[in-house]
């Protein structure tokens, strides 16, 4: 039997109308600019779902009956990215990780809002039908002055919200507008993301580790005896490892069961792999907006200031306890060195 349908849902627009209300100088942006958030997220996921169908996978470059130039799927969220935020009179600079430069929006379209994203992160999984994501954070422009790449490199701490989209067996977009964090499931028959985990909280302590141990001759010392106290501790039972490679995934199912997601400086990339504007703070608001932690092991994620659009820095990210152990271990070991 189908199941009945909910005569009253809490759409995200619903969610987003009900939190700006809260605010008595609102104009209504915000709720417009998470639509439009929420038409690429669609849209690329509608995509996503059809992508084998319609060769959409790792084919850039060639072309459809039609003649028409086929896009990759990352290329093709992008555009959507863009093209939405950049057209809803809302934003002035987008920063985005198919982009090498930011966008500055046309002067006559310009509104207060900068918008950092990865249109689809966790790339390396499209061609094998894994999980992947979309990942946003949103800032407003903090001066009069005209509009430069500048004004977004802002501390996570400015944070107006930030949220994520996960392509998995289904649709949901995570949220927060810093009063907690919701998640909004894409129900297909209607188009519209439902209010289906309400203030979604990460266990104190869990019992999953996820970092790609591949790369463990690469790690720093307190990283190392970090895992190595997951692995063998001396009393009770070992952490589990999951690692899908996809940070959306592996962040949501953090969220969902508690424990940590790692991604560590290493030798060959001191500052790990991670995009703090685009990948990194927001996780990190969002997962501290679920009472969690983020850390660089030696500071809070959210005050690490950019010094670019892509700039990157380790992260560990997760529930309370289990980041406050790492947080002890760069101590020992005397880092900040
Ligand atoms: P991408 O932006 O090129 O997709 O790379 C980011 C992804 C994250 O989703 C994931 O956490 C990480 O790269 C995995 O990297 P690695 O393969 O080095 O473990
Ligand atoms: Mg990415």
């Amino acid at each position: 039997m189908a199941a009945p349908i909910d005569t009253e849902p809490i759409t995200l627009t619903r969610y987003v109308l009900e939190e700006q209300r809260k605010h008595p100088h609102a104009t209504g942006d915000f709720t417009q600019l998470i639509n439009m958030i929420q038409t690429a997220v669609k849209a690329t996921s509608s995509a996503v779902r059809r992508g084998g169908i319609h060769k959409l996978y790792g084919i850039s470059g060639s072309e459809n009956k039609s003649g028409d130039e086929q896009k990759k799927l990352d290329v093709l969220s992008n555009d959507l990215f863009v093209n939405l935020l950049k057209s809803s009179y809302l934003t002035c600079v987008l920063a985005s990780e198919e982009e090498e430069n930011a966008i500055i929006v046309e002067t006559e379209k310009q509104g207060k809002y900068i918008v950092c994203f990865d249109p689809l992160d966790g790339s390396s999984n499209i061609d094998c039908l894994v999980s992947i994501g979309s990942i946003f954070a949103i800032y407003k422009k903090s001066t009069d002055s005209p509009v430069v790449e500048s004004d977004a490199l802002q501390p996570g701490s400015n944070m107006v919200a930030a949220g994520y989209a996960l392509y998995g067996s289904a649709t949901m977009i995570v949220l927060s507008v810093g009063n907690g964090v919701n998640g909004f499931m894409l129900d297909p028959t209607i188009g519209e993301f439902i209010l289906t985990d309400k203030d979604m909280r990460i266990k104190p302590r869990g019992k999953i580790y996820s970092i790609n141990e591949g790369y463990e001759s690469y790690w720093d010392p307190p990283t190392k005896e970090y895992i190595k106290n997951k692995k063998y501790p001396e009393s009770g039972k070992p952490y589990g490892a999951r690692y899908i490679g996809s940070m959306v995934a592996d962040v949501h199912r953090t969220i969902c069961y508690g424990g940590i997601f790692i991604y560590p400086a290493t030798s060959q990339s001191p500052k790990g792999k991670l995009r703090l504007m685009y990948e990194v703070a927001p996780m990190a608001f969002l997962i501290e907006q679920a009472g969690g932690l983020a850390t660089t092991g030696t500071q809070p994620i959210l005050d690490v200031v950019p010094t670019g659009i892509h700039c990157r820095v380790p992260c560990f990210i997760g529930s309370k306890e289990d980041v406050e152990d790492v947080i002890a271990l760069y101590k020992k070991h005397g880092y900040p060195k």
